[in-house]
């Protein structure tokens, strides 16, 4: 009898880690569940941090140096989990080594830089991909096909809100403008504005203005809160971000992001308008008009669980994007225009003035 041919042995991806502290533990959580990835290596200036994740997940090699890493490793592909001000220069030094990249959110410092990143994944030919995860939830998913099919009309206007009553950080070096190059803005408007854009179809943004106020954030602090203690002394970013974009097709989009805010309680959604209908994220809706009524229009189910772990979906996209060419849901084009919008915004409220975005 004829012996059968083996089964093909699926491509492995060696992965390997540039920074090991807090959101690096969650990617290690999710490549260590899938079986064509193998965790290979970690670098991060804190062997502390690095010991406990390299016990976990059983990793022989780490590096203080992630250039080290990267040479004597030479991985497949790099999660870049550093602080912001690392991800530029990390990620185009993991791509000139012949890695592809998913670097953590916001793509870079500035716009300048991650013009720089997507320069290097063109010149070695590798792929660089976003850590946007919001983009694949269930309820942004909902809300990007009711404006694709036309059920919102010309969306005119969207409203962004990523607002902590009182949420800053007291960990890692968030309060740091050097390090992250801004405040909650950079670091968690991001989120909404991301999800807010993609769920537009990614307009454009042509101009910005806003302003940043810092009230709190850089004092002592004896109020309870859920985070008390951050490092006032070294707090160099912002507590309330605001901000408007217009963008080529003449939609124009609201901002709002805090640390620290004196409102009611925090806030963690968008909504958009458009000349047939709207929308709003969470709840997820649609408003239009209908039957000769104005109606309201939610899913009356929406997947849960692992299905809606926008974060699973992120780790595997990129895996299958590098692996199987898989078409990325997070595309560095998208980073750069997100990173174009929060230098707007920063530079306005230095400024005092709107800002135009090339
Ligand atoms: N997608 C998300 O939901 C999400 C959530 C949290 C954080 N993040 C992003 O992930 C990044 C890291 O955030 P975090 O919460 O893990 O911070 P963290 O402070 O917990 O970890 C950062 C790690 O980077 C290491 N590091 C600093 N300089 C380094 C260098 N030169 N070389 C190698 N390692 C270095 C630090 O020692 C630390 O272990 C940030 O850009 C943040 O915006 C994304």
């Amino acid at each position: 009898m004829a012996k059968k041919a083996a089964a093909p042995r699926p491509k492995r991806l060696r992965v390997a880690l540039i920074g090991a502290g807090g959101i690096a533990g969650t990617h290690m959580r999710y490549y260590a569940k899938m079986e064509d990835v193998e965790l290979v290596a970690l670098a991060d200036i804190s062997e502390a941090s690095m010991a406990q994740r390299a016990e976990e997940y059983k990793i022989a090699d780490c590096f203080t140096d992630y250039r080290e890493m990267l040479e004597k490793i030479r991985p497949d592909a790099v999660s870049v989990c550093t602080p912001n001000g690392l991800h530029a220069p990390a990620t185009v030094a993991a791509l000139s080594a012949g890695a592809h990249v998913l670097v953590e959110k916001p793509m870079a410092m500035n716009a300048r830089e991650a013009q720089a990143m997507i320069g290097a994944a063109r010149k070695h030919r590798r792929k660089l991909v976003i850590g946007f995860q919001h983009r694949f939830e269930p309820k942004t998913q909902f809300i990007k096909k009711a404006v694709e099919a036309g059920q919102l009309g010309e969306v005119v206007y969207a409203r962004v809100q990523a607002l902590r009553r009182r949420g800053i950080p007291n960990w890692g070096v968030f309060g740091r403008k050097d390090l992250q190059g801004g405040g909650p803005l950079i670091d968690i408007g991001v989120h909404v504005l991301e999800a807010t854009h993609y769920a537009m179809g990614t307009p454009r943004p042509v101009a910005a203005s806003g302003g940043i106020f810092t009230y709190l954030g850089d004092k002592r602090s004896s109020v309870v809160s859920q985070w008390p203690n951050w490092d006032y002394k070294t707090y160099t970013v912002e507590d309330l971000a605001v901000g408007q974009i217009r963008f080529e097709n003449g939609a124009v989009l609201h901002l709002e992001a805090s640390f620290a805010a004196h409102l009611e309680k925090d806030v963690w959604t968008f909504q958009i308008m458009g000349e047939k209908g709207g929308a709003t994220w969470d709840p997820p809706a649609l408003f239009c008009d209908d039957l000769g009524h104005m109606v309201n229009v939610s899913p009356g189910w929406l997947p849960r669980d692992s299905a809606a772990d926008c974060f699973a979906i992120k780790m595997r996209n990129f895996v299958e994007h590098v692996l199987h060419g898989k078409p990325t849901g997070a595309p560095a084009e998208h980073g750069l225009m997100v990173q174009k919008m929060l230098d707007g915004i920063y530079e306005s409220a230095e400024k005092g003035r709107e800002i135009r975005l090339r």
